[in-house]
């Protein structure tokens, strides 16, 4: 009696509020969302509930969760929900997870550069990762909180201070960079938007987000070089254009959390066995002089199976991948100093 009640009392408290639908084929795979109740977090607690891969769907946040849980649970889809709130419940959230999935965090206003965002970002980072070592340390980690430049090498130190790091489960998400890409060559090569591949290789921020467009497929030859060259600065500046065009109400987040989902789906897709399973994001990587470097990447049963190489570069992607390395080194040394340090 006394444990059904605590029983009863636990369910309660963690607002589990739908039921798993048993019917389905694929393996049962938990996801987290860490920052769930916030600008990101919401919509992609929305997408990954609509996702036939989850089984169980743990929001986790400071505040907000139980009402996006209760919300998000009556979609009659096949996950079960579960909304947790507070650092107390955060262990809960993560215990079993296969794909913990990080936007939390403050997101950008206009004037601000995504490492202006470093000091607070990157505290929640390394509390959240303490715990992900603590609770479900082989679980495959998608980063978005920024500077993700800064905030993967912090959760690889943190990893391998509690001994649980495992550069194949490590993932920056990148998949807005390719997506921001594919949508403006679309519409300035004027192809279909759908069939679109164009490979975003460097980092997540403003000059290390290199487009290759050379590789851009289906190919278009109505493109001149000053096309490539204002298509590249907007990919770059996607972020800021978003922030600024929402003026102090944030950066991102409808077309991140798109991103986010596309880039947890392909994990879940790797993990049970998909072949093939290609995506751009940023890991720990040999194929510069930098430690981490985001690049196509094959996804499998481990997380990481293969970073694959850069490809053939034009010379102006050339000349790119050359200045953004400094850049890109400067982002890594300080997560890792700060990570040391803290
Ligand atoms: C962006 O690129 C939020 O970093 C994100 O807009």
């Amino acid at each position: 009696m006394r444990s059904s009640m605590f029983r009863s009392a636990q369910t309660a408290l963690r607002s589990r509020v739908s039921r798993s639908f048993s019917s389905e084929s694929s393996p049962d795979r938990k996801v987290a969302v860490l920052g769930a109740a916030g600008g990101i977090g919401q919509p992609l607690a929305l997408l990954m509930k609509l996702n036939p891969l989850v089984s169980k769907l743990a929001l986790y946040d400071i505040a907000g969760t139980p009402g996006v849980a209760a919300d998000v649970s009556h979609i009659n889809t096949r996950s079960e929900v579960a909304g947790y709130m507070g650092e107390d419940q955060l262990g809960q959230a993560l215990e079993g997870s296969d794909v913990v999935i990080i936007p939390a965090g403050v997101p950008r206003k206009p004037g601000m550069t995504r490492d202006d965002l470093f000091n607070i970002n990157a505290g929640i980072v390394k509390s959240l990762c303490t715990a992900i070592a603590k609770y479900c340390p082989n679980a495959l980690v998608n980063m978005i909180s920024n500077p993700v430049n800064s905030t993967v090498p912090i959760a690889a130190e943190i990893f391998k201070k509690a001994g649980t790091y495992d550069e194949k489960k490590l993932f920056g998400v990148t998949t807005l960079d390719v997506v921001r890409a594919k949508t403006f060559y679309a519409g300035k090569a004027n192809v279909p938007v759908n069939e679109i591949n164009v490979p975003v290789v460097g980092g997540h921020a403003g000059i290390t987000i290199l487009p290759l467009f050379s590789q851009a497929m289906p190919k278009s030859n109505a493109l001149s070089d000053e096309d490539i060259k204002a298509l590249t600065k907007r990919t770059q500046e996607g972020g800021t254009e978003v922030v600024e065009a929402k003026a102090g109400k944030g950066s991102a987040t409808l077309s991140m959390a798109y991103a986010g989902a596309v880039f947890a789906n392909a994990c879940l897709k790797g993990l049970n066995g998909v072949p093939d399973i290609v995506e751009c994001s940023y890991v720990q990587s040999s194929i510069t002089e930098l430690p981490f470097f985001a690049s196509k990447v094959r996804l499998g049963k481990n997380g990481v199976e293969e970073v694959l190489g850069l490809g053939s570069l034009s010379d102006y992607e050339k000349e790119g991948l050359e200045k953004l390395i400094p850049d890109l080194k400067a982002s890594i040394e300080k997560g890792i100093k700060f990570a040391k340090e803290n």
